[in-house]
């Protein structure tokens, strides 16, 4: 599936920069140098307090940057009731949207409501959350976002047993003929990426390593790149 903007698909994995480490107070600057960088996808992470002790922002954040490129955008929405912000984000122009597993009580319908608005079906797993959790849900998915940190801040340490998930997902795809994307975010970098890329990982999401990196943002996708090009 290529939604607008998608670029073909390829072997390569996806980077999937992380607006949350970007400077707030440029923050179409910084979605701007990750889009010159060539990001397949741009990440925004979504959290309203509650089901994570942060607070970023809305979809209207999402509708202001959508003029600006035609890259995908990659929403986490890291909240409590998420269909409530299926149809607000898929409005505003989020290209994929993916819930939190811990969060959805009714998994498949909110998977389904998100393809029906239009966009590309995601469930996050937090890195205590068992990967067969969705088992049942593997053909409704076009996406599963394994974290390897617990969500709410960028910069936190990479959880190693989390990243076997990887792995597992790998298995349960092929074992259900499904089709969906792996990603993996939280503490991704150039040391952390071979092992994930090799597992299986289709997605790099990195905030901190990308708008860290000593070689501005076109350094940091450059280097995740070439670290997952090895792998
Ligand atoms: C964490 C977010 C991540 C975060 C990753 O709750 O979901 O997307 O931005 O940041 P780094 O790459 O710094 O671990
Ligand atoms: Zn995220």
């Amino acid at each position: 599936m290529n939604p607008p903007g998608e670029r073909p698909s390829r072997n390569a994995p996806r980077v999937s920069p992380s607006l949350l480490a970007a400077d707030l107070g440029r923050f179409a600057d910084g979605a701007r140098a990750c889009v010159e960088a060539g990001a397949d996808w741009l990440h925004f992470d979504v959290m309203d307090g509650r089901f994570v002790p942060n607070l970023t922002f809305g979809a209207e954040l999402v509708r202001a940057l959508r003029p600006h490129s035609d890259t995908p955008f990659d929403v986490h929405l890291m909240v409590e009731r998420p269909d409530a912000y299926v149809e607000p984000f898929a409005e505003a122009g989020a290209s994929s949207l993916t819930v939190h597993a811990e969060a959805s009580p009714h998994l498949q319908r909110t998977l389904a409501a998100i393809r029906a608005a239009g966009c590309r079906a995601g469930v996050a797993l937090n890195p205590h959350t068992r990967p067969d959790v969705l088992a049942y849900v593997a053909g409704d998915l076009d996406l599963v976002l394994v974290m390897t940190v617990n969500p709410g801040f960028g910069g936190q340490e990479f959880l190693p047993a989390a990243a076997g998930k990887v792995a597992d997902l790998r298995r349960l795809r092929e074992q259900t003929g499904a089709s969906f994307l792996i990603s993996v975010d939280g503490g991704v970098d150039d040391e952390t990426a071979p092992g994930l890329v090799r597992d299986g990982a289709d997605v790099l999401v990195a905030g901190s390593f990308v708008f860290g990196h000593p070689d501005g943002v076109s350094g940091g996708v450059a280097a995740l790149r070439a670290a997952a090009a090895g792998a």
